[in-house]
C-alpha cells in the first residue's frame, strides 16, 4: 500500500528531497472518497511525473455552516487500497489542526472569477478553496498539480490564482469521467437513493440536449437555459441553482451562443448537490 504521511513538515522534506535527486512530483489534492475521476487525475500524475502526491483532506473551510462538512464521506481505508494500483505514491492525509493551528488566520481573496455562479451560492467556498490549495502547493511544492473540469469554476479560480500569486507549480485539467449512464462522478454521488440517481441523470441529459441544439446551429442561449431547466424539473429536480450558457473564459452567462461556450449546472437533488459541466467547441 502507498507510503501514508500526516506531518506538513515530512511530507514537504520528501518532495524537497525528492526533487533534489532530479526527480518530478505530480501532485493531486483530494477530499477523498476516490473514484475514478480522482483515479484518472492520479493516473495522469503518475505517468507524467516519477512520484505522484496525493492528498486526502476534507478542507472544513471551504464548507458553508449549512453544508455536509460533518457528513462527507471518509474513506481512507478504502481510498488507500485504490491507490496501492499505481506507485509511487504518497498519501498526505493530515488532521485539521495540522493544517489550520489555533491562532491561523490568513485567507486568500479569491479572483474575480469565482463571483459568479457557485461564488452566489456558496459564499465563502472559494476562499476556502483558494486558501486551501495555496497551502498544499506550498506544502507540496509539487512540477504539475493535477485538477478535474467536473469542477470548472474551481479550475478556472485556481489558474488565476497561480497566475496572480506567482505559484511555480503547473496547472493541468483533466476531462471529467462519467458513470455509463452520464452522471459525472462525484463523491457525493453516494447519498443518492436510488429514485434520486435516476432523477439525477436529468442534469447530464440536459447538458446534452443543450450540446445537440448548439451543434445543430441554435444561438439561442436563453431558450438553450430554459429547455435544461425544464428537463430537469420533469424529471423531478425542484431546486436549481443555475443552468446557464456562458463564455468559458470568463464564465459570464451568455445570451447568444458563441462558437466555444461552457454550460453548466447545479441542482439539489433531494438533499444532495450537485454540479456537472460541458464545454462545447464548434470551430
Ligand atoms: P474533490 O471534490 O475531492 O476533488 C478532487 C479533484 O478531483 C478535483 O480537482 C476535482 O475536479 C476532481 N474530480 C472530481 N470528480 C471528478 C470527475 N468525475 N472527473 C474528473 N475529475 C474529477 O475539489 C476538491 O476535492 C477540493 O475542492 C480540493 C481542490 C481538494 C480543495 O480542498
Amino acid at each position: 500500500t502507498p507510503e501514508l504521511i500526516h506531518s506538513v513538515k515530512e511530507i514537504r522534506a520528501k518532495v524537497r528531497a525528492a526533487q533534489k535527486s532530479g526527480l518530478t512530483v505530480g501532485f493531486v489534492p483530494t477530499m477523498g472518497a476516490l473514484h475514478e475521476g480522482h483515479l484518472s487525475l492520479v493516473g495522469r500524475a503518475a505517468a507524467e511525473c516519477d512520484i505522484a502526491v496525493v492528498s486526502i483532506f476534507v478542507n472544513p473551510t471551504q464548507f458553508g455552516p449549512q453544508e455536509d462538512f460533518a457528513k462527507y464521506p471518509r474513506t481512507l481505508d478504502a481510498d488507500m487500497e485504490l491507490l496501492s494500483h499505481y506507485h509511487p505514491v504518497w498519501v498526505f492525509c493530515p488532521e485539521v489542526d495540522e493544517i489550520y493551528p489555533p491562532g491561523s488566520s490568513t485567507v486568500v481573496t479569491p479572483p474575480n472569477i469565482a463571483l459568479p455562479l457557485e461564488g452566489e451560492h456558496r459564499p465563502g467556498h472559494f476562499a476556502g478553496v483558494t486558501t486551501i490549495v495555496l497551502k498544499l502547493l506550498n506544502i507540496v511544492p509539487a512540477d504539475i498539480a493535477y485538477f478535474g473540469q467536473k469542477d470548472y469554476q474551481q479550475a478556472a479560480v485556481i489558474r488565476q490564482m497561480v497566475i496572480d500569486l506567482d505559484v511555480a507549480t503547473r496547472i493541468i485539467v483533466c476531462p471529467i469521467v462519467r458513470e455509463e449512464d452520464g452522471l459525472a462522478m462525484s463523491s457525493r454521488n453516494r447519498y443518492l437513493s436510488p429514485e434520486e440517481r435516476t432523477a439525477a441523470l436529468a442534469i447530464s441529459r440536459a447538458l446534452r440536449i443543450a450540446t445537440e441544439r448548439l451543434e445543430a446551429g441554435d444561438r439561442d442561449a436563453t431558450s438553450i437555459a430554459a429547455g435544461m431547466r425544464a428537463e430537469m424539473q420533469a424529471a423531478g429536480i425542484r431546486e436549481i441553482d443555475y443552468a446557464v450558457v456562458a463564455n468559458p473564459q470568463t464564465l459570464e452567462t451568455l445570451q447568444t451562443a458563441t462558437d466555444t461556450v461552457v454550460i453548466l449546472i447545479a441542482a439539489r437533488v433531494g438533499q444532495t448537490r450537485l454540479i456537472d459541466n460541458c464545454v462545447v467547441s464548434l470551430t
